[in-house]
């Protein structure tokens, strides 16, 4: 199914998973607003993203900062709205135990991965609601199981994920819907800093959770509202279309 004049924007568009989350949108006929702050990277995405999406606009730039989320939502406008948003970029923080933990890092960690997904759904809610919007927040397992050294990331991605629930219950008057996505353990360049020096070729690409997303993009978001899915789950309603 090709959608016409849809517009999506995907956080940390420019590599990893959101990279493919933007792939799967492209190919629905989105165009798209990416973000990232190394400009190469971006770039070098736009190029690949292009072969698809009608118009991609990349906005580099850091997440926290209050201008670039201004340039983010600006360009979606700029595209003619925004129906769906994936807040993707996150960090992941030091790894090590709660006991040496350098506390005033939180200081960066719940702005990134909780702070800016916020603001960002603040500023594009009059346009998400002009169109049932779709807000999708990435979460991780370490959000629900206490991993030994994942303290500080898992309580930036649990405390997403209760925003998120909080979310789904107070825009619906406003047609707008928002779910949460653990994509579960990927090949990416956060799994290689949270695992360094060691050989993570065993676990899967990006691209093994596509079946997902194209399922995903394809419900009326108002029947998704307030859900949490495991994107490499096996579960019938999108392994059939592996
Ligand atoms: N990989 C896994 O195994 C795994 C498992 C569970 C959940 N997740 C979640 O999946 C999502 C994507 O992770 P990934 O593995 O694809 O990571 P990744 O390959 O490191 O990609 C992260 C993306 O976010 C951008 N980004 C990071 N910090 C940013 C900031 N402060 N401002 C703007 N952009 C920023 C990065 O670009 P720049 O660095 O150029 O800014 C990049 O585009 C994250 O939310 C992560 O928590 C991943």
């Amino acid at each position: 199914m090709t959608e016409s004049n849809r517009i999506a924007l995907v956080t940390g568009g420019s590599r990893g998973l959101g990279r493919e989350i933007g792939r799967v949108l492209a190919k629905r006929g989105y165009s798209l607003v990416i973000g990232g702050r190394d400009r190469d990277a971006l770039d070098r995405a736009v190029s690949d993203l292009s072969k698809d999406a009608p118009v991609v606009l990349p906005v580099a730039g850091d997440i926290t900062d209050a201008q670039v989320r201004l340039r983010l939502i600006d360009a979606a406008r700029q595209l003619g709205g925004l129906d769906v948003l994936v807040n993707n970029a996150s960090e992941l923080g030091p790894i090590g135990p709660l006991k040496s933990f350098d506390v005033p890092r939180l200081g960066r960690l719940f702005p990134v991965n909780v702070g800016a997904p916020l603001f960002l759904i603040q500023l594009a809610l009059p346009l998400l609601s002009a169109r049932t919007g779709l807000i999708v927040n990435i979460t991780s397992d370490a959000a629900t199981a206490a991993y030994p050294g994942w303290g500080p990331y898992g309580a930036t991605k649990a405390a997403l994920e209760l925003l998120t629930r909080t979310l789904a219950t107070e825009l619906h008057d406003q047609g707008v819907s928002a779910v949460l996505v653990d994509p579960g353990d990927l090949r990416t360049r956060m799994h290689q800093e949270a695992f360094p020096g060691e050989d993570i070729s065993d676990r899967p690409l990006p691209a093994v959770t596509v079946p997902f997303w194209a399922w995903l993009f394809d419900q009326n978001p108002d029947d998704v509202r307030g859900q949490r899915f495991a994107a490499q789950h096996e579960d019938a309603r999108w392994m059939q279309r592996a």
